[in-house]
């Protein structure tokens, strides 16, 4: 069963889709078996980091039952170690206004993909699909810039995310769901309070919902300028959603990342020496180990 990883941030522009090529592009070098899911609705770009200008087909033709099943839309990158991509598409109608049951569908045959890692590109902003995308992955991974309005950014998509996953635990026509739905809570122990008010032990269940959620962190385009104090950030998201971020490493300002994507190549795979390429490969072997202990995890639990 492959494991899943969703990369997102909240604001669009802060390296997501670089991030991710490149990380899909040396993982699949290091022998795993990738699929990389471009799920940004209305921005789906990756195909064109790796000079894929026109794919036969794309998610739309799933959605809109053109091919049978998600496989058929795979395009397999025979000189990138058969890293395969599942190619998204522009904001039609099909998409934006996904059905629950599309949806579902959807995410099922992602899961079910038969391949060690799939990556999954969700795309910017808060609208639910993203949240949702974000949150049914096995392993979250948020990349913000080092500057305060892309901080508050995640913060704001962090907790949407979190307070998404608890409602989801609940039934929508429940009364903890309802009580939920109609209110902006400054924390999440306030939720937890909320839920727990309205009814006897919905504190544990919506504590539950988040029992496996550490977003890892990586901090793209950082310099010598950085206006953020990193570890202040740590301690900020955790006081305010109780919610630990290990931190993946950091990506410095590299002019050879726009080069590359000109040349419409991942950076690390014509720019190997350049600093943004050395930080992502520490940064895919830290992720590669992650991908390790998840599968040990799995395994175990299974017996
Ligand atoms: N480390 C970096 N150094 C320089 N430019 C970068 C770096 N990371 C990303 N960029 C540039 O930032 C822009 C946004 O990147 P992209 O991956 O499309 O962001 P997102 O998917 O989050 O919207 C691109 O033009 C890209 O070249
Ligand atoms: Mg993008």
């Amino acid at each position: 069963m492959a494991v899943t990883i969703s990369i997102g941030s909240g604001k669009g522009g802060t390296g997501k889709t670089m991030f991710l090529c490149n990380l899909a592009m040396l993982l699949a070098k290091r022998g795993r078996k990738v699929c990389l899911v471009d799920l940004d609705i209305g921005g789906a770009d990756a195909h064109l980091q790796f000079g894929l200008f026109e794919p036969k087909h794309s998610i739309t033709d799933f959605l809109s039952k053109k091919v049978n099943c998600l496989g058929d839309v795979l395009h397999t990158f025979h000189s990138l170690n058969g890293l395969q991509i599942i190619p998204g598409t522009g904001n039609t109608l099909q998409t934006a206004n996904m059905t629950y049951q599309e949806k579902q569908r959807l995410l099922r045959e992602v899961a079910a993909l038969d391949v060690d890692v799939v990556l999954i590109d969700v795309g910017a902003g808060t609208a639910y699909h993203t949240l949702d995308f974000f949150m049914f992955s096995d392993i979250q991974i948020c990349v913000i810039l080092p500057e305060p309005p892309s901080i508050l950014d995640f913060y704001n998509f962090i907790q949407l995310a979190t307070i998404r996953k608890i409602l989801r635990s609940f039934l929508s026509h429940s009364e903890v769901g309802q009580v939920l739905k109609q209110h902006t809570f400054p924390t999440l122990a306030a939720i937890f309070e909320l839920a727990e008010k309205t009814q006897e032990g919905a504190r544990e269940k919506a504590q539950d919902a988040l029992r496996y959620f550490h977003p890892l962190l990586v901090i793209n385009r950082d310099s010598s300028h950085t206006a953020i104090n990193k570890t202040k950030l740590k301690q900020l998201v955790a006081k305010y959603l109780g919610i630990e971020t290990p931190s993946l490493g950091e990506i410095p300002e590299d002019v050879m990342v726009k080069d590359a994507q000109k040349a419409y190549r991942p950076v690390c795979e014509i720019f190997p020496e350049t600093p943004a390429s050395m930080a992502m490969v520490k940064i895919s072997s830290k992720v590669d180990k992650i991908i390790e202990l998840f599968n040990h995890q799995r395994n175990n639990s299974d017996k």
